[in-house]
């Protein structure tokens, strides 16, 4: 984790190097939907709406073999400081579709021909990591929504400020210049075979510390995959 010669000794908000923010996760938030999730990570808050499954319009973009999952994210205008501009944009094109493909690991579309399932996310917060956190708020709610799913997925972004590897990186962690700077690498596992559905990297690492790295990512999608259970038992519960 953190070498002596290390630039960042000390994480800015206190936290162990291993140590993922307080995490905060809700099922059914949004009560119309077919299925709804929270997931929170200190400064960042995903929520996911799943619709479907639906037959799928225009005809000429259904699968007859299979159901499609299709997925839009977007950052809400005051999520951050410096506001977004409403609409598609390269990044939320981009995260759609890492998403979409991460999901589609543990989904099974199969009972589905030429339907589609659609999984809208928004950021109403954001402090960095705003793709895992929507990730793991999606897969809750398409549990939520009874759609089939081989596995869950569970997703942290963990990282490198100069030298030192961190979980749960925060916007002032990606924000670090000296040294090194700041490497940020969102990764989402399957709960049982534990596989990487997703694995981005923005910056430089040695393939040690990668592999370091993803070990201490394992661990955190282990609390990430607690929480998202806790939050589905209590729904089921509730329901009974
Ligand atoms: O959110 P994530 O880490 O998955 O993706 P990113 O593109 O690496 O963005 C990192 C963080 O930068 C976001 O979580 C926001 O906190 C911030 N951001 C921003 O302030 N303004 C933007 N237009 C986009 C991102």
């Amino acid at each position: 984790m953190t070498k002596n010669d290390s630039l960042y000794k000390k994480r800015f908000d206190g936290r162990a190097f291993n140590e993922v923010r307080p995490i905060n996760a809700k099922v059914g938030v949004v009560p119309s939907a077919d299925g709804s999730a929270m997931f929170e990570t200190g400064g960042t808050r995903a929520i996911a709406v799943v619709r479907g499954p639906r037959i799928l319009h225009p005809q000429h973009l259904q699968n007859p073999k299979e159901g499609i999952l299709r997925v839009s994210y977007g950052m809400m205008p005051f999520s951050v400081w410096d506001r977004i501009r409403p609409g598609p944009s390269r990044r939320s094109e981009e995260i759609s579709k890492v998403t979409e493909w991460a999901l589609s690991a543990a989904v099974d579309l199969s009972q589905f021909p030429s339907s589609v399932v659609d999984v809208f996310i928004q950021i109403p917060q954001a402090d960095a990591g705003t793709r895992v956190a929507g990730i793991n708020a999606a897969a809750m709610a398409l549990a939520a929504a009874g759609i089939p799913m081989k596995q869950m997925i569970s997703a942290i972004a963990v990282g490198k400020a100069d030298k030192t590897l961190l979980v749960d990186v925060d916007k002032d962690e990606e924000d670090f210049h000296d040294g090194e700077g700041a490497t940020d690498i969102p990764i989402a596992l399957t709960s049982r075979s534990k596989e990487i559905a997703l694995l981005q990297l923005d910056g430089k690492i040695s393939v040690d510390e990668l592999k370091e790295a993803i070990e201490m990512a394992k661990k955190a999608c282990d609390d990430v995959l607690a929480a998202q259970m806790k939050a589905l038992k209590e729904v089921n519960e509730d329901k009974e």
